[in-house]
C-alpha cells in the first residue's frame, strides 16, 4: 500500500497509508488527520494541495476547483496515489484537526434580499443540552451549512460577530443554477432546520501585529471581512487600517449603508472601492482589487499584513502584486472562495 506524506507549510511532516483505490483525503481522516474539505467530490476545491513527489490519479472535477495554471496542482478528495506520495500542504500544521468538527441543527431565523444579488441569512443554534448556545467563533471563519434532506454542503463566512445567542449571519450571493442558491431562492423559509459543521477556518486577524493592514475582499468574500472590521471596531481598533472592496460592475459591490457604519467606528480607516469594468458614471477606482492593492502599497510607509478573500483568480492577482513588492507569503492570510 503507498506510504503518504504531508508536508505543512510550517514543516511538519505526517505520515499514512492509502490504498490504491482510496482518496488522500479519506485515508488521512482515518489515520486521524482531519484536513481543510468540504464538498469531496472535486468541486469546492479546498483540499487543493502539491504533489512534491510521486505518480498519482485524480478523478474528475469541476472546472475552476484547480486552476488550469497550477501543473503539480491536486485536490485530495480525488487523488489516488498510484506509488508513495508526499504532498505539500498549502497551510500549516494548526489547520490539520486531529478531531472530528462539530455538526449540529441550526434554525433560519431570516432571510432577505442584501443587494449586489446576495441574499442576507440569519440561522440560529437549536437548543442543545451539552453544547450550550454561544455561536463561538473567530471573525473570518466560516460554517458549513447543508441543504435540508441532501448531503450537499456548501462553507459560508459569518459576517457578524461571536454572540451568546448562537446567531450567524451570512451574506449569500446567489449562483445561477447553483444547488444552495436555488434552495434559498426557491424553497427556504423561516424555521428550516438545516446542519451546520464548524466553525472552520484560519482566515482571521493576527492580533499580535502591529503593522498597518490591509483588507482586501471579491464579491462575496465580503462577508468575513465585514466580520473582521465589525471586530475591530468593537475594540475602537486605531491601528491603520485599508480596506479594498473588488467588483467586476458597480451594482456588484455590497451596499454602501455596511461601509457607511464602519467608516463612522473606524474614523482612521481607508476605503478603496475598485470596479473593473464600471457601466455608468463610476467616480471611484476602475481596475480590479490587485490594481488596487498596488495603488495602495505606493502610499503605505510600512509594509502591510494582507488579508485577502475572494475567487482564486483575485487571490493569484493581489498575490503576484505582494511578491513583485517583496512582502514575505507569511504576511499574507488569504481565504479561496470558488
Ligand atoms: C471557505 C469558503 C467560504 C465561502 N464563503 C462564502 C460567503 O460568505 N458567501 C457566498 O456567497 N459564498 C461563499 N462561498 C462560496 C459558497 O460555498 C458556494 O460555492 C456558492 O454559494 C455556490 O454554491 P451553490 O450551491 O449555489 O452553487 P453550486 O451548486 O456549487 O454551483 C456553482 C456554479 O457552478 C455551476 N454548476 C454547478 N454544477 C455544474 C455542472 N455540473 N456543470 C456546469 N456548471 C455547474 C452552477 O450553475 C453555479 O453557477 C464560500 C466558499 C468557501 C470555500
Ligand atoms: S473537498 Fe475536494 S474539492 Fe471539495
Amino acid at each position: 500500500m503507498p506510504d503518504i506524506t504531508l508536508v505543512t507549510r510550517d514543516g511538519a511532516r505526517l505520515g499514512f497509508a492509502c490504498e490504491q483505490n482510496e482518496n488522500v483525503l479519506d485515508a488521512a481522516a482515518a489515520a486521524g488527520l482531519f484536513l481543510p474539505a468540504m464538498c469531496r467530490e472535486g468541486s469546492c476545491g479546498l483540499c487543493h494541495a502539491h504533489v512534491a513527489d510521486g505518480a498519482y490519479e485524480m478523478g474528475s472535477y469541476a472546472k475552476g476547483a484547480l486552476s488550469d495554471a497550477d501543473q503539480a496542482g491536486v485536490l485530495l478528495c480525488r487523488c489516488q496515489p498510484r506509488e508513495d506520495l508526499v504532498i505539500d500542504l498549502p497551510y500549516p500544521q494548526a489547520d490539520v484537526k486531529r478531531h472530528a468538527i462539530i455538526s449540529r441543527e441550526v434554525v433560519i431565523e431570516a432571510l432577505a434580499p442584501a443587494g449586489a444579488g446576495a441574499m442576507a441569512v440569519t440561522v440560529v443554534y437549536a437548543p442543545h443540552s451539552d453544547l450550550g448556545q454561544a455561536a463561538d467563533f473567530v471573525p473570518g471563519q466560516y460554517m458549513e451549512l447543508a441543504i435540508p434532506g441532501t448531503d450537499i454542503r456548501r462553507a459560508y463566512s459569518m459576517s457578524n460577530l461571536p454572540n451568546w445567542d448562537g446567531r450567524l449571519e451570512f451574506l449569500i450571493r446567489m449562483q445561477k443554477d447553483g444547488a444552495f442558491s436555488t434552495y434559498l431562492a426557491d424553497r427556504a423559509k423561516i424555521g428550516d432546520v438545516l446542519i451546520a459543521r464548524g466553525p472552520l477556518g484560519t482566515f482571521v486577524l493576527d492580533e499580535t501585529s502591529s503593522r498597518p493592514r490591509c483588507l482586501i475582499g471579491g464579491g462575496c468574500g465580503f462577508a468575513p471581512v465585514l466580520s473582521m472590521l465589525r471586530h475591530l471596531a468593537d475594540f475602537q481598533d486605531t491601528q491603520p487600517t485599508h480596506l479594498i472592496l473588488g467588483a467586476n460592475r458597480e451594482d456588484e459591490l455590497f451596499p454602501a449603508g455596511e461601509l457607511d457604519v464602519l467608516r463612522a467606528a473606524l474614523p482612521h480607516m481607508g476605503v478603496t472601492l475598485s470596479v473593473w469594468r464600471p457601466d455608468g458614471d463610476w467616480q471611484g477606482f476602475t481596475g480590479t482589487a490587485a490594481d488596487a492593492f498596488e495603488q495602495y502599497l505606493e502610499s503605505c510607509p510600512e509594509t502591510p499584513d494582507v488579508y485577502v478573500c475572494g475567487p482564486p483568480r483575485m487571490l493569484e492577482a493581489v498575490k503576484a502584486v505582494a511578491q513583485e513588492r517583496s512582502i514575505p507569503p507569511e504576511r499574507i492570510i488569504s481565504e479561496r472562495i470558488l
